[in-house]
């Protein structure tokens, strides 16, 4: 096709298009002439994205505790945006399924090998002291992480281990989410008084992560894998994918994210108070906490020693990993 037919036959069918809308072909084409070109800025928000690093105090590695925490939140980002188009998948597609899951699992594993930045690339010293200037905010707070953990599977699996027995997806989802097993982690046990940073986060997201609890209430990605015809859910290749995810979401980031609190708020004699006010030796180890998203998936040993490589890291470091 020479060069003008082409053009021909392209304003031809933008007239079909805009009159399809009721639009009017030529105030569009005026337009196109006196709009700028784009550019690489503009079209990221360049400029917006590097004005949000804003510390608090004059320590320079702070920003660096910032910038890691807002490259987080987009991975974060990343892995919701996966997880919803599962979620709101209906053709059942095998590879599709396996695809999504795998570019989750490619999100993660950038997250956990990066995570040195914030265990090694940082002053104690400084740390130590602008972290008084954030109190009493805490990570805690990320209510994408808890999307993750909504999205992934049912709130019953979610409820605090020591409660997981008692409840079941016969109760409503406002009961489950009461239960929820973080709640507990900032809850002082014999007061029964949540911390402020608890407080603070459920008066800002609880109505939102109800909508979304309910939303998913019978399509989280455990319930979309359950409900794959027989040969779809035996097939070795989403398995493996699925189990990744889960020891990726919650023993290897949640371990590499422990280092960081060893490191900064470990002492010989006593320990240094978490910014969000939780028994953080308690409340981190994924063995205690014992998070599993597609429990079916596993063998009753490999539940048993859940998150267990963490006991062993500290308690017996020269064994092997
Ligand atoms: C020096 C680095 C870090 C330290 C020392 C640290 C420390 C802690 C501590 C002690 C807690 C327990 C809650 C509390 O009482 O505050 C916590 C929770 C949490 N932090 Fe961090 N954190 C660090 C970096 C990060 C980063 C980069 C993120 C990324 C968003 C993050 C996300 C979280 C999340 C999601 C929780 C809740 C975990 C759960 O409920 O299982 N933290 N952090």
């Amino acid at each position: 096709m020479r060069n003008d037919e082409r053009i021909e036959s392209q304003i031809n069918k933008l007239e079909e298009k805009y009159k399809n809308s009721g639009q009017d072909l030529s105030s569009y084409l005026d337009g196109l002439l006196y709009q700028k070109y784009l550019t690489y800025w503009d079209y990221i928000h360049l400029d917006t994205l590097l004005s949000i690093q804003v510390p608090r105090t004059h320590f320079p590695d702070e920003e660096i505790f910032i910038m890691y925490h807002q490259i987080t939140e987009l991975y974060f980002k990343l892995i919701l945006h996966e997880q919803k188009q599962i979620v709101e998948d209906r053709s059942q597609d095998l590879q599709y399924f396996i695809e999504k899951v795998n570019r989750i699992n490619s999100y993660f594993k950038a997250l956990i090998s990066s995570f040195g930045i914030m265990i090694k690339g940082m002053e104690r010293e400084q740390f130590l002291r602008y972290r008084m200037a954030l109190l009493p905010a805490s990570g805690f707070q990320s209510a994408q992480y808890r999307m993750i953990e909504i999205y992934a599977t049912p709130l019953e699996n979610l409820v605090h281990h020591t409660e997981r027995e008692s409840f079941s997806d016969k109760n409503s989802i406002e009961e489950l989410f009461e239960q929820i097993y973080w709640k507990k982690g900032a809850t002082d046990l014999t007061t029964g008084e949540k911390t402020l940073t608890l407080k603070q986060f459920e008066f800002r997201y609880t109505p939102r992560l109800l909508r979304i609890s309910n939303q998913v209430k019978k399509s989280t990605i455990y319930h979309k894998y359950l409900q794959l015809p027989e040969e779809h859910r035996k097939n070795e290749q989403l398995i493996k994918s699925l189990k990744e995810m889960d020891v990726n979401a919650n023993v290897n980031w949640p371990l590499m994210h422990m280092g960081s609190a060893y490191r900064y708020l470990a002492k010989e004699n006593k320990e240094v108070d978490a910014t969000g006010g939780t028994n953080w030796k308690d409340f981190l180890p994924p063995s205690f906490q014992k998070i599993i998203f597609f429990p079916t998936l596993y063998s009753e040993n490999e539940l048993d020693t859940w998150g267990k490589q963490w006991v062993d890291h500290i308690f017996n470091p020269a064994k092997k990993r």
